[in-house]
């Protein structure tokens, strides 16, 4: 029986396990023995010292179960050495040790770069989306990203509900790292009135301002602000240490050079309004950790199948995605070479409204 193996790299996202799931069964109806390699990449290069805790032999019964399981069974790491070439060999050398005919890896971009170095140097590998933040130009769904954005319309739903009830505004952060779409489709789905993205380049303080008073004019003193985690970073400067040294009120400290980050936001913007309250709300690490959405475990059910199908019939470097609500797969270097692309038409749509 043919070995293949299988990895998650990067972020954790919901679906991950669903895809080592199906990419189990799918070994197991072609009569493959499967090897899951632990902590992304690391467990590839003897990280640990121990090779217990870098390889494990999957029985099919040991991985049944863990599709609706958040998290990555498998665990994940990011592993930035395999960036150097001595090392890829390393790990395609390890692989080779443990007669491994192909290599099925879950990540975001740079684990495709990382899956794409090991195809060079001989290893069959097959890479399937998984990040929550969207951010592959290739495929219009990775895994996580659905679930993510459900949780982000949760928690949203509860806000706008307390912010109802107060008549006062909110400040919400969600993930993305340098992509918008997680921000862009939670405020789709909850109807919030003001958006920032990463995408967004020069934005001010005083536009979001001028957005919410102008909201506020209009009747509305309970706006959603959704801001993307990546989206400071695109902000024209503004010195958050001057601006709250005295309105702080010694609540929280505040340093030169300080960040801005959602609690300023919100205070500088209530302070430039002044006719509502606005709160900081940071949704984290539960757009992560949950179970898949309907649709990102379907994806990851298709994916796992594809993946070993592909490598069955010796195809390499390669990726899964979704054109068109299809599941299709694609070279790994066409792939990465297109850059996502944002909905600016949405995004202008929930800004103006
Ligand atoms: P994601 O896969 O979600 O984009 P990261 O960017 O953190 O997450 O990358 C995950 C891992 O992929 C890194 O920790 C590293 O092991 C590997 N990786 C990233 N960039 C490269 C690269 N240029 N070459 C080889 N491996 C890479
Ligand atoms: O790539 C997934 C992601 O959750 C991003 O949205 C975020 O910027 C980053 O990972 C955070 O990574 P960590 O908290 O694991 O360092």
């Amino acid at each position: 029986m043919a070995n293949i193996a299988v990895l998650t790299s990067g972020g954790d996202s919901p679906g991950m396990n669903a895809a080592v799931m199906s990419v189990a069964r799918a070994a197991n109806l072609m009569g493959m023995n499967l090897i899951g390699i632990k902590r992304g990449f690391n467990g590839l290069i003897g990280k640990s010292g121990n090779l217990e805790e870098d390889i494990i032999h999957l029985s099919l019964d040991q991985v049944l179960d863990i599709a609706d399981l958040p998290g990555t069974f498998l665990r994940t790491a990011r592993c930035l050495e395999f960036k150097d070439p001595a090392v890829q060999e390393k790990a395609a050398a390890f692989l080779r040790s443990l007669d491994v005919k192909g290599l099925v890896v879950i990540g975001g971009d740079g684990s495709f770069l990382g899956a794409q170095a090991l195809a060079k140097k001989g290893i069959p590998t097959i890479g399937i989306p998984g990040t929550i933040d969207n951010d592959l130009g290739y495929t219009e769904l990775s895994l996580g990203f659905d679930t993510a954005v459900n949780v982000c319309m949760e928690a949203v739903r509860a806000i706008r509900a307390t912010g109802r009830s107060h008549d006062r505004a909110a400040v919400v952060e969600v993930m993305g790292r340098n992509c918008g779409d997680i921000a862009l489709n939670t405020a789709l789905s909850t109807g919030s009135e003001i958006l920032i993205v990463p995408e967004m380049k020069n934005w001010s303080v005083d536009d979001i301002a001028n957005r919410l008073a102008a909201l506020v004019e209009r009747g509305n003193k309970r706006a959603t602000i959704i801001i993307a985690e990546g989206a400071y970073k695109q902000m024209a400067p503004f010195d958050v240490y001057n601006f709250m040294k005295d309105y702080t009120g010694g609540s929280r400290p505040v340093f030169p050079g300080s960040p801005m980050d959602a609690y300023f936001l919100s205070r500088i913007v209530e302070h430039k309004v002044m006719k509502t309250e606005v709160r900081a709300n940071i949704i984290g690490y539960t757009q992560r950790g949950n179970q898949p959405s309907a649709r990102d475990a379907a994806f990851a059910f298709e994916a796992g199948v594809v993946a070993v199908n592909l490598l069955k019939h010796g195809d390499t470097n390669r990726v899964v995605g979704v054109h068109n609500g299809k599941v299709f797969h694609m070279d790994i270097e066409s792939a990465l070479a297109i850059k996502p692309s944002f909905n600016r038409r949405m995004f202008n749509m929930v800004n103006a409204l």
